[in-house]
């Protein structure tokens, strides 16, 4: 491997291994079946430290490098994508936004019970109409003295029904495009914030997506993050770090598949040998290792860069884009070397299958990534 892992990621990887195969992986499939949120689940693993791993201990996080963080979500993912959903835009999109942009006070009323896992908190940018152009969003935010008032729809979002707490993107100057969209800290228990409909979803069963609708919501204007204005920058910087998340999330559940397809292909029998025997299925094998591979390194890679404080807003969007259009081939491979056992609902690859779908679509689809890796090229090479 090209990185080399240091005593404490290895130690953090395997704590989080042990943890979720034996805790999380235990109610996966019935979980969704049954679509009920793992609760219990995410207060031991707030316990564990895992819901702000890389913000400081001061404010509820344990001050983890990226590394570790991708290590063990990836971790979770193996056992359940659901779960490992909850926990990255947790990690990055909403406790990283507040390290970043916070106010002190802002820090210690909100950062600290969600990096300490306390409570769940969610990130509000996509609208009925605005999803792949945020900017287009329609939720105004006027000014009303020392409040905002808030009017709109949120859609997808998610834990929308199990956050205590959602950063919310609204405009408060339309004029202004990317520079007219502000973000509001919106505690859920606020008058005027009611959780709309609950997806009923192809895969990741166990998240709650849900629409936010905002109807004369009266925010106090001390609960803007960052300044008027800072929005759009906020929910991009959010979603550089988002995107690693669902990368390592993409790379869990690959691993998953791939030891799933492995195991099976070395006790399946056909023609009178193990079909792991076949080199048609010794080559698929082959490929599959060498595209996990790959991602992991490009993971890896764009961890290690947060890490330095590079700017990594390219690398993010080339591992989210590689490793979550490689998670999809994976299952699919996954459920064709199981045949058609793997089209039934008594292996987990079928699960897999599902959940990962989602993956080459939230936070930005494949085809935004190709717009920022492009983008990000063609200034690189403006001269
Ligand atoms: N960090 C900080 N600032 C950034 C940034 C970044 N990564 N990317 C762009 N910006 C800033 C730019 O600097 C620019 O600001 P200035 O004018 O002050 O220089 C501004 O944002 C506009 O930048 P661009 O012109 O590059 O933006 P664009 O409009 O051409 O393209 C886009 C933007 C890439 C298409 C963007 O709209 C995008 O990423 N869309 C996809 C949205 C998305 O991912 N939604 C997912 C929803 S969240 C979700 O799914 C979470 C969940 O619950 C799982």
């Amino acid at each position: 491997m090209l990185f080399k892992l240091t005593d404490e990621q290895l130690m953090i990887q395997n704590m989080v291994r042990e943890f979720s195969r034996k805790v999380i992986a235990a109610t996966a499939a019935q979980r969704d079946k049954t679509k009920e949120f793992p609760a219990e689940n995410f207060r031991q693993m707030g316990e564990l430290g895992l819901m702000g791993m890389m913000i400081p201990e001061k404010y509820g996080g344990e001050s983890a490098d990226t590394i570790s963080y991708v290590l063990a979500l990836s971790e979770i993912a193996y056992s359940c994508a659901s779960t490992s959903v909850v926990m990255s835009v947790q990690n990055s999109i909403v406790c990283e936004s507040l390290y970043k942009y916070g106010t002190e006070e802002q820090k210690q009323q909100f950062l600290v019970p969600l990096a300490s896992g306390k409570i769940i908190g969610a990130f509000a940018l996509t609208e009925p109409e605005a999803g792949s152009d945020p900017v287009s969003q329609q939720t105004t935010a006027v000014r009303q003295k020392d409040h905002y008032v808030l009017n709109g729809t949120k859609r997808f979002i998610t834990s929308g029904k199990h956050s205590k707490v959602v950063l919310v993107t609204a405009k408060t100057d339309e004029s202004k495009g990317h520079k007219g969209i502000s973000c509001f800290i919106v505690p859920k228990k606020t008058p005027g914030l009611v959780v709309g409909h609950l997806e009923d979803k192809m895969g990741l069963r166990a998240s709650d997506t849900t629409d936010l609708i905002f109807e004369n919501c009266r925010v106090p204007a001390d609960l803007m993050l960052g300044k008027e204005g800072d929005g759009f920058k906020i929910a991009m910087s959010g979603l550089d770090s988002g995107r690693i998340g669902i990368a390592a999330q993409s790379y869990g559940v690959a691993m998953a598949a791939f030891d799933a397809a492995v195991k099976y292909a070395k006790q399946r029998k056909q023609f009178g040998m193990a079909i792991s025997k076949h080199q048609a299925i010794r080559f698929q094998i082959a490929d599959m290792a060498t595209q996990i591979e790959a991602a992991k390194q490009l993971i890896f890679s764009v961890a290690s860069m947060k890490d330095r404080k590079q700017p990594h807003t390219k690398q993010a969007s080339m591992a989210k884009l590689f490793a979550s259009e490689m998670v999809n081939q994976i299952t699919a491979r996954a459920i064709q070397i199981h045949g058609g056992y793997g089209f039934t609902k008594e292996y987990d690859v079928e699960r897999f299958y599902r959940d990962a779908r989602v993956f080459t679509i939230y936070e930005g689809t494949s085809e935004i990534q190709r717009i920022v890796i492009s983008n990000q090229v063609l200034k690189d090479r403006r001269k």
